[in-house]
């Protein structure tokens, strides 16, 4: 089948070549994202394959249905960035990666968590400058501490274990709690208790019209004074604002991103040379407590070649007429 690949990085390329291998599609590579612009490349293809920050309104959706596209393959888990309804009237299939490897993006968190924590990002700028001095750089014991956990999912669990195993008491909210959870020693909490008790919060929910700014001007005030916030999931969770507002006043601790509300247009891109036009992700970037990372929680090998495997699996399903083993319904 012929598939548009948008949003095409190097690391993309060569691991969609390797999986094409098994599959034999023609893959057409992309730099660009899609959105409503770049829409016309994909003319004549059957399916477009994107990522977290392609756009797959229900315009662009129309357009695509005009081309002759009939399956939207996102190479990601997240598909808050499709218009599952209009897909659905327009007879577009969606498919996703159900499941990489929830091992990256936890172990992702966890690597932000004690990062931000004991001022990994401070010492190392400092002493390649032959700066030895202590002074602003202590942290405190994870063993002992509570850390709470937002979506208790494959890779909420995943980093509960990881918690699990630094000795820290681990309780989590989730709209579906999950015995699996409560297995490896996690225990679920309600709002009042995570904001007063937790010393950590990590986001491992989807981003839906009802997780939308979970984090807000209101949670934030009944959070732990000095607790940490750690986001891996979606930029949209957080009232970026608000935040910014409760790391000036000490409120929150620390903050740890890998997404960001903001990110389409400007992550995945080297805008090193240019000045941002982003007042709010600069400030973030100016505070000695805050650690941004690109969106970068899946970049291991072992997830981007699963996650590239399944998808290429999901289009040969489509082509054949097989049931799409992941398939994103309308709901
Ligand atoms: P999952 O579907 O296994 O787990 C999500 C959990 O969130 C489920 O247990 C679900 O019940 C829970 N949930 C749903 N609505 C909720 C609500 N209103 N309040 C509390 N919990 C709620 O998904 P998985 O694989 O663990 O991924 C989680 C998220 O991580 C994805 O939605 C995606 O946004 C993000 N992600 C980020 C990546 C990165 O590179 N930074 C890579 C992969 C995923």
């Amino acid at each position: 089948m012929e598939i548009a690949v948008f949003s095409a990085k190097s690391y993309d390329r060569q691991h969609l070549d390797a999986a094409n291998a098994a599959e034999g599609h023609q893959l057409k590579y992309f730099e660009v994202p899609l959105d409503n612009e770049t829409v016309g490349l994909a003319a004549g293809h059957g399916a477009v394959c994107i990522f977290v920050n392609d756009r797959a309104d229900a315009t662009v959706l129309e357009a695509l249905g005009r081309g002759g596209t009939k399956l939207v393959a996102l190479r990601c888990t997240g598909f808050n960035n499709v218009d599952l309804k209009a897909a659905q009237a327009l007879g577009i299939k969606v498919v996703r990666v159900v499941d990489y490897s929830p091992n990256a993006v936890a172990e992702h968190a966890a690597a932000l968590l004690m990062a931000v924590n004991r001022k990994i990002h401070r010492a190392y700028n400092r002493t390649r400058d032959f700066n030895f001095s202590l002074e602003g750089l202590m942290g405190f014991d994870l063993c002992g501490k509570t850390v709470a956990v937002i979506g208790t999912g494959k890779i909420g669990r995943v980093f509960a274990k990881i918690m699990v195993g630094f000795g820290c008491n681990v309780i989590g909210y989730d709209k579906y709690p999950s015995p699996e959870f409560e297995a490896l020693g996690g225990r679920y909490a309600d709002e009042g208790e995570i904001g007063a008790s937790a010393d950590c919060i990590s986001l491992h929910c989807p981003l839906t019209p009802e997780t939308h700014h979970i984090i807000n001007a209101e949670t934030l005030s009944r959070a732990k004074p000095g607790a940490l916030l750690i986001n891996t999931s979606r930029g949209g969770l957080i009232d970026t604002e608000a935040v910014i507002g409760a790391l000036r006043s000490g409120q929150l601790g620390g903050l740890a991103i890998d997404v960001y509300e903001q990110e389409a247009g400007l992550f995945f891109r080297d805008l090193s040379g240019i000045i941002v036009d982003d007042s709010v992700l600069q400030q973030l970037i100016t505070f000695p407590n805050v650690i941004v990372t690109g969106h970068q929680a899946f970049l291991t090998r072992e997830a981007v070649t699963t996650i590239c495997e399944t998808t290429l699996r999901s289009v040969t399903e489509f082509e054949s007429g097989k049931p799409l083993t992941n398939e994103v319904g309308a709901g």
